[in-house]
């Protein structure tokens, strides 16, 4: 059989709006159909990354179990397609890094699109992902390990099936121990605005995530 990522696509973000919609997040859940009514075209001509040379990302998609185990197969395809890279925001004084990201809706996805961003993270083990924000609006959504997720000044144990939803100009931060964390991003709303590190708010650090 060839391999069709459009399919793949298609069918995540049939999940998602699933798990969106049973969670009460309306809004996404409209801009999740949104998109899917469109007409997409898989952008072809992308640089691939191979996927075993991203740390942790075997072991994190084999873990995608219990209830996030619906979207096994398809983000495992996905995760062969897109193009990976070991992220930092490029600003080692306040954060070296530590993880990888890959983007499947958006200006280097698979499919582009001007109202949303979505794609995969992950976050390597014994990583403190500083306080930030930015005036994109975000949901994560977490598929397997573990890990301490701060929103203002509130604290949450990440674990697969929980989602995360962060206002645009809300402050926060992710902290794996023993366990790398990985999850499905997507950013709506001022997804060309600024990024800025909890401290730093005049510096603007471009990028993804
Ligand atoms: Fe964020």
């Amino acid at each position: 059989m060839i391999y069709n990522p459009e399919f793949n696509l298609s069918s995540l973000i049939s999940e998602l709006i699933k798990v969106f919609s049973n969670h009460n997040y309306k809004q996404l859940e409209e801009r999740l159909k949104k998109f899917a009514e469109g007409n997409h075209v898989i952008s072809p001509n992308k640089e691939m990354i191979r996927k075993d040379s991203i740390p942790n990302l075997e072991y994190s998609l084999e873990n995608i179990k219990g209830e996030m185990v619906s979207f096994y197969d398809d983000i495992v395809k996905l995760s062969e397609y897109v193009s990976w890279c070991k992220a930092s925001r490029g600003v080692p004084e306040f954060f070296e890094g530590g993880y990888s990201s890959s983007v499947v809706i958006g200006d280097s996805g698979l499919v582009s699109s001007t109202n949303i961003r979505m794609g995969f993270y992950l976050q390597n083990q014994n990583i403190d992902y500083p306080p930030h924000a930015h005036e994109a609006e975000e949901f994560y959504l977490i598929l397997s390990g573990i890990g301490s997720w701060q929103i203002s000044n509130i604290w949450y144990d990440a674990i697969p099936g929980k989602i995360f939803h962060h206002q645009p100009g809300v402050s926060h931060r992710m902290i794996t121990k023993s366990e790398p964390l990985f999850a499905i991003w997507i950013w709506t709303g001022l997804i060309e605005g600024r990024y800025w590190f909890v401290g730093h708010e005049e510096i603007d650090c471009p990028g993804i995530l």
